[in-house]
């Protein structure tokens, strides 16, 4: 069985609920934004983010969901999929799942409005239900990931970042969402508990290791359903090259800041680049420290009791930097 079906395979009836309802909650009167928002859910993600939901509200809870976790988790995947609607506008991206992004397709004028128009249906099934605790966790993801998204454009035109910085910026454009979701999950069914905190931080853990999976595919030739080879194009600095940098001499250092600065365009110069990262290790440091991350977060799941729930979201964890899109 693939690895992912075995993940889902707890959670298998809220997962095929849930797609319904997400669907549902897209609709609107307009029907521009019909065609787009069918054209979206026909082309769905991997839905990590709320099979993390659905698992982690079973784990604390013996099993047990209810309607705040269904809307919960649409919420998050409206606001997930909000995000990278704008972020392909942001990052000039033509692809996305294998297909057109929505920008590619319809322009960024469209994208930016489909985008805002996902946001805050999102929102809305959160207030209209009277859900204002969930809706407290989510608001604040809303807030870091645009921060973190701004943060990484500032440092992107001062070519300056550090490690840190790095990790600054991926916890907060992609692991507070995840993190809203472990702890979401939690809220939804044991509201105000200990888990509610200790499943945040379980998934701020695995969503560091996810982003820097992420930025090692840009790396990569592989087919992932998005561009690779598109972070120094558009100056984005992440981790494997941030170690080069750290490693290298003076002149090395200029070569690739000049190289990063004035060359970003040039194909064959983005190459050598890529080379030169891989050439100082860039790549064995970046993987080492997304297992880093890893291992810290399976630390708290070992805290659970053994149930089909926990062992799914072990499999989770690892199927986040094993994974091959
Ligand atoms: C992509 O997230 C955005 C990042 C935070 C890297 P996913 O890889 O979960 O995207 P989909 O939903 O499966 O397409
Ligand atoms: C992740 O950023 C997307 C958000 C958190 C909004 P990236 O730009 O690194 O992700 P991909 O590679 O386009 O999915
Ligand atoms: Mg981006
Ligand atoms: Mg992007």
């Amino acid at each position: 069985m693939k690895i992912i079906s075995q993940i889902k395979l707890p959670v298998e009836r809220e997962m095929e609920l849930f797609e319904k309802k997400f669907f549902q909650s897209m609709s609107s009167k307009v029907a521009l934004l019909n065609r787009i928002t069918h054209y979206i859910v026909n082309r769905k993600g991997k839905q990590m983010r709320p099979m993390f939901v659905f698992l982690v509200a079973k784990l604390v809870s013996e099993g047990k969901v209810n309607e705040r976790t269904y809307r919960g988790a649409s919420v998050i995947e409206l606001i997930h999929t909000a995000t990278l609607v704008h972020d392909d506008v942001v990052d000039d991206s033509n692809r996305r799942r294998g297909f057109f992004s929505i920008n590619a397709l319809w322009k960024n004028k469209i994208a930016v409005l489909v985008g805002d128009y996902l946001l805050s249906k999102g929102l809305l099934l959160s207030i209209d239900n009277n859900d204002f605790d969930l809706l407290k966790i989510i608001s604040v993801a809303v807030r870091e990931m645009s921060e973190g998204e701004l943060l990484q454009i500032e440092k992107a035109r001062r070519l300056d970042i550090t490690e840190d910085v790095y990790y600054d910026i991926i916890r907060q454009k992609t692991a507070t969402l995840i993190a809203a979701c472990c702890s979401l999950g939690a809220a939804s069914v044991k509201p105000d508990s200990e888990e509610v905190e200790s499943m945040r931080r379980f998934g701020e853990l695995i969503g560091m290791a996810f982003q820097i999976k992420d930025d090692l595919f840009d790396y990569g030739e592989e087919k992932i359903g998005k561009p690779t080879g598109i972070d120094i194009k558009e100056q984005k600095m992440t981790l494997p090259l941030i170690y080069a940098l750290n490693n290298s001499d003076k002149k090395e250092k200029a070569w690739v800041i000049n190289s990063v600065k004035n060359h970003n365009k040039d194909k064959k110069r983005v190459k050598e680049v890529i080379n030169f990262v891989k050439k100082k290790g860039g790549l064995e440091y970046a993987t080492s420290q997304m297992i880093a991350f890893q291992k810290e977060a399976l630390k708290i799941l070992d805290q659970f009791p053994q149930s089909q729930y926990k062992e799914s979201l072990e499999l989770m964890v690892n199927y986040v930097i094993e994974r091959k899109k």
